[in-house]
């Protein structure tokens, strides 16, 4: 079986950190999501791996190359514009051949990983295993009505649905034999100009072909809005195993469930977990709460941070509240001033949001 990451795309709800780079490359607890899926993939014994990219290609090609890094041997798919998830399995022909695959989307986290479902997939003759998973509101996502009884099939998906059939939410890994190839050509785009998989996998089940519903238990986050991207911080950091590679000196306190990685420093600051301290940060007379990722090089000192992850090399100082709920990007600077006059001078991008107490 192969894989196919979908890493195009706009990220348009993740403006302004996705102007300039890939959404897949930001980190959830210090490791880029892509490498996330990468990884998943992996371990479910997927090694041939396709990723589907748009305009962040050059970014995604660096970060990631040949996949030696992962173990697995990668090639890129270039998508000329976002044209839909149905448009890159299109665009995967070549790639793809006649063999079964797994689609994931390249911003998507999930618990447990993978390897029971693609082994169920590997072993049955369904020509699509679509994963479902129990929501509290329907009518936010695509929903998959079942049959009744005990093997049960997918009659109907509905995006979206004001009366839902059922609270089965779509979750973004699908796995396909090659009959998905006719129905990703026998659909037109919708209405937002897109070839959706869901219209193809709907053109799978109108024609009499088996599509196989897997209901994911666990925790499964898309990390396309801000609000995601921070719970998905929380489950993956409360889920690894820490460790302390850095250095904490004598007047610190840094809780059980911390990562200090290598060439970090601690110098008397309180850190609660779970959290992670990136490679080369250093913090001095901070404290850093719960659920909170601060990625390498950055510099926080004389201020308080949670429930938030900073990118790399950026610098908190001298900030006189607490900051929470926040993700910060690159290189970015908020510290004090000291010159008149006395009041919030800030440099924000396009799509930039601030809260002011
Ligand atoms: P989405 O989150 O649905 O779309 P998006 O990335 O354009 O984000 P936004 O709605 O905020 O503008 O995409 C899910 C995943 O699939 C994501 O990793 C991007 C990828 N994708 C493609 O590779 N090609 C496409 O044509 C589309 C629509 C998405």
């Amino acid at each position: 079986m192969k894989g196919l990451i979908l890493s195009g795309g706009k990220g348009s709800r993740l403006y302004p950190l996705t102007y300039t780079r890939a959404k897949q490359l930001v980190p959830v607890a210090n490791k880029p999501v892509l490498f996330r899926v990468i990884e998943t993939l992996r371990d479910a014994g997927i090694t041939e791996i396709g990723i589907v990219v748009g305009h962040t290609g050059p970014e995604i090609r660096e970060a990631v190359g040949g996949g030696k890094q992962f173990g697995v041997d990668i090639s890129y798919i270039e998508q000329e514009s976002p044209l839909g998830l149905a448009h890159a399995v299109y665009i995967a022909r070549d790639f793809l051949g006649d063999e079964r695959f797994v689609m994931f989307l390249g911003d998507n986290v999930i618990e447990g990983g993978i390897g029971r479902l693609i082994g169920e997939f590997r072993d049955q003759h369904y020509n699509a295993q679509i994963v479902l998973t129990p929501t509290d509101n329907p009518q936010a996502y695509g929903i998959a009505e079942l049959t009744d009884g005990p093997e049960r099939r997918i009659v109907r998906l509905v995006e979206k649905p004001r009366n839902p059939p059922s609270n089965l939410a779509l979750v973004g890994i699908y796995m396909f034999d090659p009959t998905i190839h006719e129905a990703v050509r026998a659909i037109s785009p919708s209405w937002r100009g897109e070839l959706e998989i869901t219209d193809a996998i709907q053109w799978l089940i109108t024609q009499g072909h088996d599509v196989h519903p897997y209901i994911h238990r666990g925790w499964w986050i898309d990390t396309g809005k801000q609000s995601d991207m921070l719970a998905a911080n929380a489950k993956v950091l409360e889920e690894l195993t820490h460790k302390i590679e850095g250095y904490v000196d004598r007047d610190s306190t840094v809780d059980e469930r911390v990562t200090v990685q290598s060439g970090a420093e601690i110098v008397n600051s309180v850190v609660r977990g779970p959290a992670i301290i990136g490679r080369n940060v250093r913090l001095v007379n901070a404290y850093i709460g719960p659920f909170t990722s601060i990625y390498h090089d950055c510099v926080i000192e004389q201020a308080e941070i949670e429930q938030s992850i900073v990118l790399e090399n950026s610098r908190i100082c001298d900030i006189p509240y607490r900051i929470a709920d926040s993700l910060i990007g690159r290189d970015v600077e908020v510290t004090r001033s000291e010159f008149r006059p006395k009041a919030l001078k800030m440099t924000l991008g396009d799509n930039s949001k601030v809260g002011i107490l």
